[in-house]
């Protein structure tokens, strides 16, 4: 077992809430990372820290609204402020695509003007501003530092709702192009491609999918397991990490083969 991936790093995580991020807290925690969770949601936020008080790590919370500019340069000013620096940020906030009365997947045609600016304003310049926001501190602090992103398999390959995908495809294509531009300044650009995962991101408030809904779902991947946040998670710990640092721009499936192809 590799251990201490992150030690004394500084790292921002949004979305560190639920879900991904609070996979990524604890395991970034259990590897020595300092971090800022930073989330719309306190109350969850706050169970964030308790868990990565308990093992041990050093974290604190701040509201941020991913889609207000102003909210991503405070958290990376928190960071600064507590540890002196940044070293990584995880762009981890994603919301899903609209859904129909009957909690379908809206069809483009039936997805009005304000769904489509909300879903870009968090999947899109959410991810935007996070990049220029730590891109700024990285050159404050002279060069290097790395991104990690949460894009989607749905970046990659036509599969969920339409909308969401397009902001994930453009998450895809920001970390390429971006890892191009950045590469001069010796700043690493990745992301990790998750498909379905039973965090809130699906199942809203509802508690826990039954397990009849969670082995259909393992049914759609190669592998026949159904994803669980530690799994991407522990992709986005080796972007973070010096273990990939001749690594960027890569978009890391976590799918258990889906985006392979389909089997004969
Ligand atoms: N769960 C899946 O099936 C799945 C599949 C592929 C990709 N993803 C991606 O994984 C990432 C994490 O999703 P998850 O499954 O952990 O979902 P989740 O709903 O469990 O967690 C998302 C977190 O983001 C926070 N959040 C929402 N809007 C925000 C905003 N405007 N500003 C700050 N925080 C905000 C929520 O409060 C929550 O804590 C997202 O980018 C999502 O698109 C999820």
């Amino acid at each position: 077992m590799i251990e201490g991936l992150l030690k004394g790093k500084s790292v921002v995580i949004t979305g560190a809430a639920s879900g991904v991020g609070r996979a990524a807290a604890e395991l970034f925690a259990q590897h020595g990372a300092r971090l800022i969770c930073a989330d719309i949601a306190m109350d969850l936020v706050e169970e964030t820290l308790v868990a990565v008080k308990a093992i041990g790590g050093e974290a604190r919370a701040v509201r941020c609204d991913v889609s207000k500019k102003s909210e991503v340069v405070a958290a990376v000013a928190a960071a600064v402020e507590a540890y002196g620096r940044l070293d990584v940020i995880y762009n981890n906030v994603g919301i899903p695509s609209p859904k129909t009365e009957q909690g379908m997947m809206a069809k483009l045609t039936d997805t009005t003007d304000e769904q489509i600016q909300k879903l870009y304003a968090v999947n899109v310049n959410g991810v935007i501003y996070g990049c220029q926001a730590a891109i700024e501190q990285f050159r404050i602090q002279g060069g290097g530092g790395v991104i990690v992103n949460t894009a989607s398999v749905a970046g990659l390959i036509g599969w969920g709702g339409v909308l969401y995908g397009s902001t994930k495809g453009a998450v895809v294509n920001l970390t390429r192009t971006l890892a191009i531009e950045a590469s001069g300044e010796g700043i690493r650009v990745n992301s990790v491609c998750p498909a379905g995962m039973a965090t809130r991101f699906i199942t809203g408030d509802r508690g826990p999918l039954p397990d009849a809904a969670l082995a259909g779902m393992a049914k759609a991947y190669p592998l026949g397991r159904v994803i669980d946040p530690l799994d991407t998670a522990k992709a986005a710990l080796f972007l973070a990490s010096d273990l990939s640092s001749n690594i960027t721009g890569v978009n890391l499936p976590v799918d258990g083969g889906l985006s392979a192809g389909k089997p004969l």
